[in-house]
Protein backbone atom coordinates (compact mmCIF):
# COMPACT_ATOMS: atom_id res chain seq x y z
CA UNK A 1 0.00 0.00 0.00
CA UNK A 2 1.36 3.59 -1.11
CA UNK A 3 0.96 6.89 0.56
CA UNK A 4 0.76 10.40 -0.53
CA UNK A 5 -0.23 14.02 0.74
CA UNK A 6 -0.80 17.39 -0.67
CA UNK A 7 -1.84 20.25 1.37
CA UNK A 8 -4.84 22.74 1.39
CA UNK A 9 -4.08 26.13 1.09
CA UNK A 10 -5.83 30.16 1.15
CA UNK A 11 -5.41 32.43 -1.59
CA UNK A 12 -4.06 35.50 0.46
CA UNK A 13 -3.38 38.10 -2.36
CA UNK A 14 -3.87 37.37 -6.17
CA UNK A 15 -6.86 35.00 -7.11
CA UNK A 16 -8.17 35.51 -10.76
CA UNK A 17 -5.62 37.78 -11.65
CA UNK A 18 -3.20 35.47 -11.74
CA UNK A 19 -4.94 33.44 -14.75
CA UNK A 20 -3.81 36.40 -16.55
CA UNK A 21 -0.21 36.17 -15.58
CA UNK A 22 -0.13 38.50 -12.66
CA UNK A 23 1.70 37.32 -9.07
CA UNK A 24 -0.19 36.10 -6.18
CA UNK A 25 0.75 34.63 -2.86
CA UNK A 26 -0.32 31.88 -1.37
CA UNK A 27 -0.23 30.00 2.10
CA UNK A 28 -0.69 26.61 2.68
CA UNK A 29 -2.77 25.67 5.57
CA UNK A 30 -1.92 22.93 8.01
CA UNK A 31 -5.16 20.46 7.01
CA UNK A 32 -3.87 17.59 4.35
CA UNK A 33 -5.62 15.10 1.89
CA UNK A 34 -4.18 11.67 1.78
CA UNK A 35 -4.65 9.39 -0.63
CA UNK A 36 -3.85 5.62 -0.26
CA UNK A 37 -3.35 3.43 -3.40
CA UNK A 38 -3.38 -0.69 -3.20
CA UNK A 39 -4.20 -3.24 -5.38
CA UNK A 40 -7.48 -4.20 -6.21
CA UNK A 41 -9.77 -6.60 -8.59
CA UNK A 42 -11.27 -3.76 -10.42
CA UNK A 43 -10.52 0.27 -10.39
CA UNK A 44 -12.37 2.16 -7.47
CA UNK A 45 -12.19 5.45 -5.85
CA UNK A 46 -13.26 5.45 -1.90
CA UNK A 47 -13.78 9.27 -1.01
CA UNK A 48 -13.70 9.38 2.76
CA UNK A 49 -12.77 12.89 2.65
CA UNK A 50 -14.71 15.41 5.10
CA UNK A 51 -16.46 17.71 2.95
CA UNK A 52 -18.94 20.94 3.17
CA UNK A 53 -22.48 19.34 2.43
CA UNK A 54 -23.04 18.76 -1.38
CA UNK A 55 -19.65 19.20 -2.45
CA UNK A 56 -18.14 15.51 -3.27
CA UNK A 57 -21.20 15.18 -5.48
CA UNK A 58 -21.17 18.30 -7.30
CA UNK A 59 -17.35 17.60 -8.07
CA UNK A 60 -18.07 13.85 -8.92
CA UNK A 61 -17.93 14.41 -13.16
CA UNK A 62 -15.12 16.65 -12.96
CA UNK A 63 -12.57 14.09 -9.97
CA UNK A 64 -13.47 11.40 -12.88
CA UNK A 65 -12.05 13.72 -15.81
CA UNK A 66 -9.22 14.58 -13.11
CA UNK A 67 -8.19 11.16 -12.62
CA UNK A 68 -8.31 10.06 -16.01
CA UNK A 69 -6.24 12.91 -17.43
CA UNK A 70 -3.54 11.99 -14.35
CA UNK A 71 -3.82 8.05 -15.44
CA UNK A 72 -3.08 9.22 -19.28
CA UNK A 73 -0.57 11.48 -18.00
CA UNK A 74 1.44 9.55 -15.64
CA UNK A 75 1.25 6.09 -18.58
CA UNK A 76 -1.08 4.02 -15.87
CA UNK A 77 -3.71 1.73 -17.49
CA UNK A 78 -5.72 1.15 -14.41
CA UNK A 79 -7.17 -1.69 -16.40
CA UNK A 80 -4.18 -3.85 -16.72
CA UNK A 81 -3.34 -2.88 -12.77
CA UNK A 82 -6.25 -2.10 -11.02
CA UNK A 83 -5.85 -0.52 -8.02
CA UNK A 84 -8.36 0.75 -5.10
CA UNK A 85 -7.71 4.84 -3.95
CA UNK A 86 -9.02 5.90 -1.07
CA UNK A 87 -8.70 9.65 0.11
CA UNK A 88 -8.73 11.05 3.83
CA UNK A 89 -7.29 13.72 5.63
CA UNK A 90 -7.93 16.58 7.43
CA UNK A 91 -8.72 19.24 5.26
CA UNK A 92 -12.13 19.96 4.83
CA UNK A 93 -13.64 19.40 0.86
CA UNK A 94 -14.84 22.87 0.16
CA UNK A 95 -14.53 25.55 -2.31
CA UNK A 96 -11.93 27.93 -1.46
CA UNK A 97 -9.27 25.78 0.24
CA UNK A 98 -7.52 24.24 -2.48
CA UNK A 99 -9.45 20.96 -1.98
CA UNK A 100 -9.08 19.68 -5.94
CA UNK A 101 -5.34 20.68 -5.75
CA UNK A 102 -4.14 18.50 -2.92
CA UNK A 103 -6.60 15.34 -3.73
CA UNK A 104 -4.48 16.08 -7.01
CA UNK A 105 -0.85 16.26 -5.17
CA UNK A 106 -1.74 13.38 -2.88
CA UNK A 107 -2.76 10.80 -5.69
CA UNK A 108 0.35 11.97 -7.61
CA UNK A 109 2.40 11.00 -4.43
CA UNK A 110 0.64 7.86 -3.81
CA UNK A 111 0.36 6.39 -7.37
CA UNK A 112 4.07 7.50 -7.40
CA UNK A 113 4.95 5.68 -4.93
CA UNK A 114 2.69 2.53 -5.86
CA UNK A 115 4.29 2.39 -9.65
CA UNK A 116 8.01 3.18 -8.23
CA UNK A 117 7.92 6.14 -10.72
CA UNK A 118 10.45 8.10 -9.43
CA UNK A 119 8.85 11.58 -9.40
CA UNK A 120 10.45 14.44 -7.26
CA UNK A 121 8.67 17.60 -6.39
CA UNK A 122 8.61 18.88 -9.62
CA UNK A 123 7.13 15.93 -11.22
CA UNK A 124 4.38 15.56 -8.54
CA UNK A 125 3.47 19.58 -9.19
CA UNK A 126 3.68 18.79 -12.75
CA UNK A 127 1.03 15.44 -12.42
CA UNK A 128 -1.00 17.57 -9.92
CA UNK A 129 -1.30 20.22 -12.60
CA UNK A 130 -2.32 18.38 -15.33
CA UNK A 131 -5.60 16.75 -12.59
CA UNK A 132 -6.68 20.07 -11.81
CA UNK A 133 -7.48 20.84 -15.64
CA UNK A 134 -10.37 18.50 -14.86
CA UNK A 135 -11.71 20.62 -12.63
CA UNK A 136 -10.49 23.72 -13.67
CA UNK A 137 -10.13 23.94 -17.55
CA UNK A 138 -7.17 26.09 -17.68
CA UNK A 139 -6.13 26.75 -14.31
CA UNK A 140 -3.19 29.07 -13.80
CA UNK A 141 -0.91 26.65 -11.78
CA UNK A 142 -1.11 28.14 -8.10
CA UNK A 143 -3.29 25.61 -6.59
CA UNK A 144 -1.38 22.72 -7.06
CA UNK A 145 1.95 24.34 -6.79
CA UNK A 146 1.23 25.06 -3.11
CA UNK A 147 -0.63 21.66 -2.21
CA UNK A 148 2.56 20.29 -3.80
CA UNK A 149 5.18 22.51 -1.77
CA UNK A 150 3.57 23.83 1.27
CA UNK A 151 4.89 26.96 2.70
CA UNK A 152 3.87 30.54 1.51
CA UNK A 153 4.65 31.41 -1.80
CA UNK A 154 4.89 33.85 -4.74
CA UNK A 155 3.63 32.37 -7.25
CA UNK A 156 3.71 33.38 -11.44
CA UNK A 157 1.84 31.36 -14.18
CA UNK A 158 4.50 30.59 -16.80
CA UNK A 159 5.93 27.58 -18.73
CA UNK A 160 7.92 27.01 -16.75
CA UNK A 161 6.35 28.88 -13.84
CA UNK A 162 7.75 30.84 -11.06
CA UNK A 163 7.47 30.11 -7.13
CA UNK A 164 9.67 32.04 -4.71
CA UNK A 165 9.01 31.58 -0.88
CA UNK A 166 7.74 33.80 1.41
CA UNK A 167 9.66 33.41 4.93
CA UNK A 168 7.61 35.42 7.60
CA UNK A 169 8.55 37.07 10.86
CA UNK A 170 5.93 35.26 12.60
CA UNK A 171 3.12 33.61 12.38
CA UNK A 172 -0.32 35.70 11.99
CA UNK A 173 -3.66 34.29 13.27
CA UNK A 174 -6.34 33.83 10.08
CA UNK A 175 -10.26 33.44 10.54
CA UNK A 176 -11.79 31.71 7.41
CA UNK A 177 -15.74 31.56 7.51
CA UNK A 178 -17.27 28.92 5.12
CA UNK A 179 -20.60 30.67 2.52
CA UNK A 180 -21.33 26.81 2.66
CA UNK A 181 -21.74 27.46 -1.35
CA UNK A 182 -19.90 25.16 -3.82
CA UNK A 183 -18.61 27.41 -6.63
CA UNK A 184 -17.67 26.12 -9.96
CA UNK A 185 -14.32 27.25 -11.06
CA UNK A 186 -14.25 26.61 -14.67
CA UNK A 187 -17.63 28.93 -15.07
CA UNK A 188 -16.47 31.55 -12.78
CA UNK A 189 -13.29 32.31 -14.42
CA UNK A 190 -15.25 32.20 -17.53
CA UNK A 191 -17.25 34.85 -16.52
CA UNK A 192 -14.67 36.90 -15.40
CA UNK A 193 -13.02 36.76 -19.22
CA UNK A 194 -16.16 37.45 -20.75
CA UNK A 195 -16.63 40.68 -18.00
CA UNK A 196 -12.97 41.46 -19.32
CA UNK A 197 -13.22 41.33 -23.05
CA UNK A 198 -16.25 43.88 -22.53
CA UNK A 199 -14.28 46.49 -19.61
CA UNK A 200 -11.30 46.04 -21.27
CA UNK A 201 -9.84 49.69 -20.41
CA UNK A 202 -11.04 49.32 -16.62
CA UNK A 203 -9.74 45.75 -16.25
CA UNK A 204 -6.36 46.93 -17.08
CA UNK A 205 -6.55 49.55 -14.15
CA UNK A 206 -7.90 46.90 -12.23
CA UNK A 207 -5.07 44.57 -12.87
CA UNK A 208 -2.28 46.96 -12.86
CA UNK A 209 -3.28 48.06 -8.91
CA UNK A 210 -3.52 43.60 -8.32
CA UNK A 211 -0.06 43.36 -9.17
CA UNK A 212 0.99 46.62 -6.87
CA UNK A 213 -0.55 44.87 -4.27
CA UNK A 214 0.88 41.83 -4.41
CA UNK A 215 4.07 42.72 -4.63
CA UNK A 216 3.38 45.23 -1.89
CA UNK A 217 1.85 42.42 0.21
CA UNK A 218 4.97 40.30 -0.21
CA UNK A 219 7.00 42.80 1.75
CA UNK A 220 4.35 43.01 4.55
CA UNK A 221 4.09 39.16 4.46
CA UNK A 222 7.79 38.84 5.22
CA UNK A 223 8.08 41.81 7.89
CA UNK A 224 5.13 40.54 9.64
CA UNK A 225 3.41 43.80 9.39
CA UNK A 226 0.21 42.91 10.03
CA UNK A 227 -2.09 46.29 9.94
CA UNK A 228 -0.57 46.06 6.00
CA UNK A 229 -1.53 43.25 5.53
CA UNK A 230 -4.84 43.44 6.75
CA UNK A 231 -5.53 46.76 4.54
CA UNK A 232 -3.88 45.19 1.19
CA UNK A 233 -6.39 42.59 1.74
CA UNK A 234 -9.40 45.22 1.88
CA UNK A 235 -8.12 46.52 -1.04
CA UNK A 236 -7.86 43.18 -2.99
CA UNK A 237 -11.15 42.77 -2.30
CA UNK A 238 -12.55 45.74 -3.91
CA UNK A 239 -10.70 44.67 -7.10
CA UNK A 240 -12.32 41.24 -6.66
CA UNK A 241 -16.08 42.97 -6.08
CA UNK A 242 -15.38 44.87 -9.20
CA UNK A 243 -14.46 41.71 -11.44
CA UNK A 244 -17.90 40.31 -10.13
CA UNK A 245 -16.58 37.39 -8.11
CA UNK A 246 -17.89 38.12 -4.54
CA UNK A 247 -21.17 37.49 -3.47
CA UNK A 248 -23.96 38.25 -0.59
CA UNK A 249 -22.75 35.57 1.54
CA UNK A 250 -19.10 36.51 1.03
CA UNK A 251 -19.98 39.89 1.57
CA UNK A 252 -22.02 39.39 4.91
CA UNK A 253 -18.90 37.46 6.32
CA UNK A 254 -16.31 39.99 5.65
CA UNK A 255 -18.94 42.06 7.44
CA UNK A 256 -19.10 40.08 10.39
CA UNK A 257 -14.68 39.68 10.69
CA UNK A 258 -14.22 43.33 10.18
CA UNK A 259 -17.28 44.76 13.07
CA UNK A 260 -15.58 42.45 15.17
CA UNK A 261 -12.06 43.57 14.73
CA UNK A 262 -10.19 41.46 11.42
CA UNK A 263 -7.86 43.84 10.35
CA UNK A 264 -8.52 43.04 6.58
CA UNK A 265 -11.33 40.20 5.02
CA UNK A 266 -11.43 38.68 1.23
CA UNK A 267 -12.89 36.14 -0.51
CA UNK A 268 -9.93 33.55 -1.00
CA UNK A 269 -10.19 31.00 -4.24
CA UNK A 270 -12.38 31.14 -6.91
CA UNK A 271 -15.09 33.76 -5.07
CA UNK A 272 -19.52 33.27 -5.23
CA UNK A 273 -19.26 31.22 -2.61
CA UNK A 274 -16.51 29.00 -1.20
CA UNK A 275 -14.23 30.58 1.65
CA UNK A 276 -13.39 34.10 3.07
CA UNK A 277 -10.60 34.87 4.86
CA UNK A 278 -9.70 37.28 7.50
CA UNK A 279 -6.45 38.52 9.57
CA UNK A 280 -6.76 38.06 13.13
CA UNK A 281 -3.79 38.98 14.67
CA UNK A 282 -3.61 37.39 18.49
CA UNK A 283 -5.43 34.27 19.29
CA UNK A 284 -8.47 36.47 21.57
CA UNK A 285 -9.19 38.33 17.94
CA UNK A 286 -9.18 35.06 16.42
CA UNK A 287 -11.69 33.70 18.97
CA UNK A 288 -13.90 36.76 19.11
CA UNK A 289 -13.95 36.76 14.81
CA UNK A 290 -14.64 32.76 15.02
CA UNK A 291 -17.08 33.17 17.82
CA UNK A 292 -19.13 35.89 15.86
CA UNK A 293 -18.73 34.11 12.73
CA UNK A 294 -20.07 31.03 14.12
CA UNK A 295 -23.26 32.79 16.09
CA UNK A 296 -24.71 33.31 12.19
CA UNK A 297 -24.56 30.14 11.80
CA UNK A 298 -21.61 29.96 9.33
CA UNK A 299 -19.02 27.37 9.80
CA UNK A 300 -15.26 28.37 10.37
CA UNK A 301 -11.85 27.21 9.91
CA UNK A 302 -9.01 28.39 12.22
CA UNK A 303 -5.29 28.91 11.24
CA UNK A 304 -2.38 30.41 11.25
CA UNK A 305 0.13 32.19 7.91
CA UNK A 306 3.69 31.55 8.33
C1 LIG B 1 -8.84 29.16 -7.69
O1 LIG B 1 -8.42 28.59 -6.46
C2 LIG B 1 -7.91 30.26 -8.08
C3 LIG B 1 -8.27 30.98 -9.39
O2 LIG B 1 -7.34 32.08 -9.49
C4 LIG B 1 -8.13 30.08 -10.60
C5 LIG B 1 -6.69 29.70 -10.93
O3 LIG B 1 -5.76 30.30 -10.42
O4 LIG B 1 -6.55 28.78 -11.75
C6 LIG B 1 -9.66 31.55 -9.36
Amino acid sequence: MSEGYGYGKVILFGEHFVVYGLPAIASALSGKTIAKVEDSDKFELVDNRPETPGYKEKKKAQQDDSLRRIFEFMKIDVEKSPIRITLSGDLVAASGVGASAASCAAIARALNDHFNLGLGDEGINRVAYEGEKGYHGTPSGIDNTAATYGGIILFTKGDPPKMERISMKNPIEIVEGNTGVTSDTKTVVEDVAKKREENLEEFEKIFSRAKEITEEAKDALINADAEKIGRLMDENQELLRKIGVSSDELETLIKIAKNNGALGAKLTGTGRGGLMVSLTPSKELQEKVANAIKEQGFGIFINNIG
